[in-house]
């Protein structure tokens, strides 16, 4: 069996879940075994804590140490978006295979380097968009790319929280541009454009409108002192794709009610399909051809439940609806990564990465221009 030796940089939400995930891929597929060499944060105090709990050998204060450390294998990078940059190109440059959450980084052209600098060493590079391996969209792109759909006429998506409904949660790295790039645009609406990417192909021209619903938020709890909101609460943008269909995308952080509101649907000539990760094991789909009757009525959408013919899900429980995860999917990843180690195709990579920032930029350009702007 081989050993594939894993250096965290970045020991909070995202860390703890890739961490589960490489430890679950182990004990699921069968992959390599994961050895937790170093993690990196910055208070030394909680990274030792999360070392000791994790099960990582090493801890560090200094990123530099775990991408220039000769017995890693894996950089990979959980940590807010502005240093994904900066530690992913260093990685790369050290020979190492990178696993970068999403963003890739704060700017298409740097998105774009780091692509380029990954297929160049020849490396695995895989970019953390969750949403990719849930068997959902998995089946969803089968529908779509089979042409059991049609031609595709239409896209209408939003994803939305209301986890900075709160108008006292204190400012945070997400909401100051040069930290996290954009909003709820880059935030949440990127899954949406990941899995947009990896169903309906490249998309052409946007046009896009936004709104900080929050202008201020105090600098820590409980303080009077405020801090300014410099991103996207809300976007809405209207797409363009090179394959002629046309879509509406949104996005809120602050959208009341609303918990992990991942919602598309998508409109062909001879069938819709509609997704809610809500529901994260429910795909409604109606087919023109089928259409259930009752008495020559037609009677819509039929709901599809997840089970072990659906791509990813036999894995983890043995008949239909019994539910599959979050971390499941974040389990998927860590084993198409694992499989990449011994040449695996996998599509989550920079190149997907560098796609999405680079109609990210899109949309921020087009807010600044008030135009329709190429992605
Ligand atoms: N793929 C997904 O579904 C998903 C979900 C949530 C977050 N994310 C992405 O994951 C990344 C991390 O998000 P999170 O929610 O885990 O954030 P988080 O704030 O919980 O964790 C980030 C960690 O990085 C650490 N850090 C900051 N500067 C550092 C440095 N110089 N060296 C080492 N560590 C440092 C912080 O102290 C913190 O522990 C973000 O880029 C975010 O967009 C992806």
């Amino acid at each position: 069996m081989k050993e594939i030796r894993i250096g965290l940089i970045g020991a909070g939400w995202m860390g703890r879940a890739h961490t589960t995930a490489f430890h679950n891929a182990k004990m699921i597929f069968g992959d390599d075994m994961p050895v937790f060499e170093m993690v990196s944060d910055v208070s030394e105090e909680q990274v030792a804590a999360f070392a000791q709990a994790m099960g990582y050998r090493r801890h560090t204060t200094d990123w530099k140490s775990v991408v220039t450390d000769p017995d890693i294998d894996l950089v990979d990078i959980a940590t807010p978006n502005s240093m994904h940059f900066e530690m992913a190109k260093a990685a790369l440059e050290n020979g190492k295979h990178v696993f970068c959450e999403k963003p890739l980084s704060l700017s298409a052209e740097q998105s774009r380097i780091l692509a380029d600098l990954a297929r160049e060493k020849g490396v695995v590079n895989y970019c953390g968009f969750s949403n990719i391996m849930n068997p959902a969209n998995q089946y969803v792109k089968e529908l779509v790319q089979s042409g059991k759909l049609g031609r595709i006429m239409r896209v209408h998506a939003t994803y939305d929280q209301d986890m900075l409904l709160d108008p006292s949660i204190p400012i945070a790295w997400r909401h100051i541009n040069k930290l996290a790039g954009s909003g709820a645009l880059g935030d949440l609406c990127s899954h949406l454009l990941s899995v947009s990417q990896m169903i309906l192909g490249d998309m052409d021209m946007v046009t896009a409108v936004q709104s900080i619903v929050i202008p201020e938020r105090p600098v820590k709890a409980g303080s009077k002192e405020m801090a300014q909101v410099e991103n996207d609460d809300v976007v809405s943008f209207l797409v363009r794709y090179k394959n002629g269909a046309i879509g509406d995308f949104s996005s809120s952080r602050v959208a009341t009610g609303r918990k992990n509101y991942f919602y598309y649907e998508i409109q062909g000539t001879e069938g819709t399909v509609v997704y809610n990760l809500e529901r994260m094991c429910e795909v409604q789909v109606y087919f023109k051809a089928d259409a259930d009757k009752d008495n020559g009525r037609d009677c819509g959408f039929r709901t599809v439940l997840l089970n072990p013919q659906h791509e990813g899900f036999k894995w983890f429980q043995p008949a239909g609806g019994i539910a599959i995860a979050f971390d499941d999917m974040k389990t998927l990843q860590a084993h198409a990564l694992m499989q990449a180690m011994h040449g695996g195709e996998y599509i989550c990579d920079f190149e997907m990465g560098a796609k999405v920032d680079g109609i990210i930029a899109a949309v921020l350009k087009s807010i600044e221009t008030g135009a329709w702007e190429r992605c």
